[in-house]
């Protein structure tokens, strides 16, 4: 077993501090952060997932833990899904001292916080991603939530976990355009505030990005910190928290107009690319550092281009983000690599010329 990073995030609105536990085969050490009253646990796993809930039931010994596999992806957010856990915790008298587990991709993650955080208005949670995406942002800050035939994460709660455990060994069989994709929220936070991050993927892609190197570690390590430095100042998205959206408000736009078919990171990266251009329009962003973006995007095979004549659809659908205050649109935007700040209301105009810049 490799030696744990213990990353500290403080508790803010009346959640309690916890820490995000980083290392390569610290699985094992899932039962040293449940809370010891509890004993009964609900392992909540995506159906890939199963052998490795069944393992971690018998590593937990003496506890009755029960498992509640759940669909795969977006498949799990959904309100039939939250009730069939809410019955498993009815059904086996889960009280307040008991634990919730999240075993999966941010998907799974999403889920199972939910469900902590209604059952009895809020029981403890653990959080074991098991994505890239999962372990530097999902699991990570305590959002959760499902999806409704309206929206995504339109019904959730603010709910901190207890722990959060990140094996790194859990990624070794992921498929690299799955670790790529995830890469994307890494990067993200290099460009808003990491530069370090930037270093390690200019300096050798394929070693920064493959889960068994300590490139890859050091990388997702400043990815986690960075996350846990912005929750731990504003856990309900007051102010701060918002520069994580960094790429998001053109990315979650062609997540919708692609059917949420695309992998997030896939969909941000283009998002990213926009936001460069759209600082280089209107806050200075140098040109080196606009390139910078791409390069190193190129270098992760993801995607900075999208189709020229999807540009209305795309405007229409930011419009209606949930982020969008009142009729404004808002956009992460920076000063410099490692500078963001928030673009309010932008002319139509300007936000066209941005997009001319990535249309393919
Ligand atoms: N994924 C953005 C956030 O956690 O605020």
């Amino acid at each position: 077993m490799s030696e744990t990073t213990v990353i500290p995030v403080a508790g803010t609105d009346g959640m309690k501090d916890y820490a995000v536990h980083v290392g390569r085969g610290i699985l094992d050490s899932l039962g040293e952060l449940l809370p010891p009253r509890a004993e009964k646990v609900l392992i909540v796993h995506a159906p890939a997932l199963a052998a490795r809930a069944e393992a971690l039931r018998e590593q937990l010994g003496d506890r009755q833990v029960l498992l509640a596999e759940v669909p795969d992806a977006e498949g799990a957010k959904r309100v039939e899904v939250a009730a069939f856990c809410w019955q498993i915790l009815g059904q086996t008298d889960f009280t307040r001292s008991d634990v919730i587990v999240g075993l999966g991709g941010g998907a799974t993650t999403d889920l199972a916080g939910f469900v902590a955080a209604t059952w009895l208005r809020g029981i403890a949670l653990v959080q074991v991603p098991t994505t890239v995406l999962g372990m530097v942002d999902a699991a990570v800050g305590g959002k959760t939530g499902i999806n409704t035939a309206e929206g995504k994460n339109l019904v959730g709660a603010f709910w901190a976990p207890r722990a959060v455990l990140c094996d790194l060994a859990l990624l070794d069989t992921l498929p690299r355009n799955e670790i790529l994709a995830g890469y994307a929220e890494v990067v993200k936070a290099g460009f808003i505030a990491e530069p370090e991050i930037l270093e390690l993927v200019e300096a050798d892609p394929e070693r920064a990005t493959d889960p068994t190197t300590p490139e890859f570690r050091r990388a997702v390590e400043l990815a986690i910190a960075m996350k846990a430095r912005v929750v731990g100042e504003d856990f309900t998205e007051q102010g701060l928290r918002e520069i994580l959206n960094y790429g998001h408000t053109l990315g979650h736009a062609i997540e919708h107009a692609e059917r949420y078919r695309w992998r997030h990171g896939a969909a941000i990266s283009i998002g990213m690319m926009f936001a460069a251009e759209l600082s280089r329009l209107t806050r200075h962003l140098s040109d080196e550092a606009v390139d910078r973006h791409r390069r190193i995007l190129d270098s992760l095979d993801l995607p900075t281009t999208y189709p020229a004549g999807r540009w209305p659809t795309l405007l229409a659908t930011m419009r209606r983000d949930k982020k969008a205050r009142g009729s404004l649109l808002r956009f992460i935007v920076l000063d410099d690599i490692g500078r963001p700040t928030t673009l309010q209301g932008p002319d139509e105009s300007l936000l066209f010329s941005a997009y001319q810049e990535i249309a393919s």
